[in-house]
């Protein structure tokens, strides 16, 4: 999708912004696989607004580079970027970086946007050291009947199907490119602190299937999510799987 022909940049961070606690979880998950210290430069790739690139930039203490290809979408991230964040507009498949440059690769919610996802498998094991690492978080086919919206909004279905990719096409995807997967976990994550809570964020509409639906569809699934909010115990956290990959080039001599 191309997001600067939406109006998802601006309500991105109102509407899928996380809370400082949620940001801490995800950096956790991640180190439990890249360890601080490890790691001095990072590309954060389809960074969107950077709602992960100050706290890579901070927490392993390195040099993130943030690639877009939506001028609006890193002009949000720009806004934002703390002086270690260098943001660049560019795609996945085509990436302006050296050879063995990068000790991370970081994709979030990114990859099934990209239009070719095995060239985009091929330019991160060439940017990537040898022991570097592509941490990956994304939703798959796997996990549609879990998202919290989907019940709400009937017509979420077929398009989630159409736009994900399954957890084989991902690990297959990055085999091809000459990784080998070390890690693949579903994680729990906050999407919002409570019903009413995922409601309001819901409103922003930041969110490339919802963008898609009819307006009356949209109001009459977020009228029902609000009415399913009385009822819901009030501190009920909504939360979503995400499917989170490691891989590694093959040739490396991490274990
Ligand atoms: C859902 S947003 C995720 C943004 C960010 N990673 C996050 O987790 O908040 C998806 C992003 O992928 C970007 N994108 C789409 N096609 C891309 C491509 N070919 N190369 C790199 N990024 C791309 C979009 O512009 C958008 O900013």
């Amino acid at each position: 999708m191309n997001y600067d022909k939406t109006d998802m940049p601006a309500a991105y961070d109102a509407g899928r912004g996380y809370s400082p606690g949620v940001l801490a979880y995800w950096l956790d998950v991640i180190s439990q696989s890249v360890p601080k210290g490890s790691v001095a430069e990072i590309l954060d790739l389809g960074c969107g607004t950077g709602r992960y690139s100050n706290a890579l930039a901070d927490y392993y203490d390195a040099t993130v580079t943030a690639i877009d290809p939506s001028e609006k979408m890193l002009a949000e991230a720009r806004r934002k970027a703390s002086p270690r964040v260098r943001c660049e507009r560019a795609s996945a498949e085509s990436l302006p970086l050296h050879d063995a440059s990068m000790d991370m690769v970081f994709i979030s919610m990114a990859f099934h946007h990209f239009d070719h996802p095995d060239r985009a498998a091929a330019e991160c094991c060439r940017v990537l050291r040898p022991d570097g690492a592509v941490c990956l978080r994304a939703g798959t086919i796997e996990r549609i009947d879990r998202y919290a919206y989907l019940e709400f909004f009937p017509s979420s279905r077929p398009l989630l199907n159409r736009a994900l990719q399954s957890q084989a096409f991902i690990e297959s995807t990055f085999a091809s490119a000459g990784f080998r997967l070390i890690r693949h976990e579903l994680i729990s994550s906050e999407v919002a602190e409570s019903w009413s809570a995922y409601a309001e964020k819901l409103v922003y509409r930041a969110d490339s299937i919802l963008v898609q639906l009819s307006d009356q569809e949209f109001e009459a699934g977020l009228t029902a999510i609000r009415e399913y909010a009385k009822t819901a115990p009030p501190h009920e956290r909504v939360v979503e799987p995400v499917d989170f990959f490691v891989f590694q080039p093959r040739a490396s001599s991490f274990t």
